[in-house]
């Protein structure tokens, strides 16, 4: 596999790096293309790839892309992609927020097979949550090619092209919950009296352990609150302020919300 990267940005160079970390690929695989020289030279620098001068030279030097331009900038770059790769049969990895499959598979010839995918901003730290969901032309390697770039960069899950807005309202914009969670519970701890320092690393590593602990025990989550609520205790007392204002609830409307805006904003 020769894997070229269109849009040198955050998320192409995220991708890029914990493919080569996990040694899914080596150095000598991986070229680079961006609109601004300045985006692939330190793409180039920090991954140790190879610069493109146009999509074409990309086109030419690789058989996998991913496509990790802003979604505005998708279908430029399709129109030309496409004519570069008449005829070269290849695999193009979209990470563009709301571009369909049937958008892609219908800029790009018939020897292009296509995977949208939908994957978050911890995917930056390797701590990524990303879905993705094979076009019509995918090969069963193809889907395996995508489970082992996004399994670099954090969790990667199969899922019906139907469910990626909803993805999109969980995962994709999930961060921004955690952040507001984590900051408003730092935000508490100083009205208790803690210093705001302590209070905020108290606060996220508390709930990077509650993650890791639903994570490595497989256990329900309401069955690991439960083992912490005892009775009559401090923590079962928290939990009842929780209900009462509407935590649960909040959060599924949260992601009510943001599904209902990701299907509003698909574009093509
Ligand atoms: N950053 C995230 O956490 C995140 C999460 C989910 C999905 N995404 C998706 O990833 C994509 C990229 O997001 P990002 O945050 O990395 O953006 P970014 O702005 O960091 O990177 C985009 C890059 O594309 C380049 N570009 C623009 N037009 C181009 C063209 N015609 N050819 C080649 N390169 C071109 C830009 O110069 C820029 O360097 C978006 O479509 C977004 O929906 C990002």
């Amino acid at each position: 596999m020769n894997l070229g990267v269109i849009g040198c940005g955050k998320m192409g160079s995220a991708l890029i790096g914990g493919a080569l970390r996990a040694k899914l690929i080596a150095t000598q695989q991986v070229w680079g293309f961006d609109t601004i020289a300045a985006a692939v030279d330190q793409f180039c620098q920090t991954t140790g790839a190879q610069a493109c001068s146009s999509l074409k030279d990309l086109a030419d030097h690789c058989d996998t892309f991913v496509l990790a331009t802003k979604p505005h900038q998708v279908r430029g770059v399709l129109k030309e992609l496409g004519h570069s790769l008449a005829g070269k049969p290849a695999l193009l990895i979209s990470v563009a927020a709301g571009i369909r499959l049937s958008a892609l598979e219908d800029a790009l010839p018939e020897n292009v097979r296509v995977i949208r995918t939908m994957p978050n901003t911890p995917a930056l730290v390797g701590k990524g949550a990303t879905a993705y969901s094979l076009g019509t032309r995918a090969l069963p390697t193809d889907a395996d090619t995508a489970a082992a770039l996004f399994s670099s960069v954090g969790l990667a899950l199969s899922t019906p092209e139907t469910l990626l807005d909803a993805v999109t309202g969980l995962s994709g914009s999930g961060p921004a919950y955690g952040f507001i969670i984590i900051e408003a519970l730092a935000d508490a701890g100083v009205r208790q009296g803690l210093p705001r320092a302590d209070a905020l690393q108290l606060a996220a590593q508390t709930m990077l352990g509650a993650a890791t602990m639903v994570q490595e025990t497989g256990l329900h989550p309401g069955v690991l609150k439960d083992m912490v609520a005892s009775p009559g205790g401090t923590t079962i007392a928290g939990i009842a302020a929780l209900e009462q204002n509407g935590l649960r609830h909040a959060l599924i409307e949260a992601v009510a919300a943001a599904t209902l805006r990701s299907q509003e904003l698909s574009t093509l």
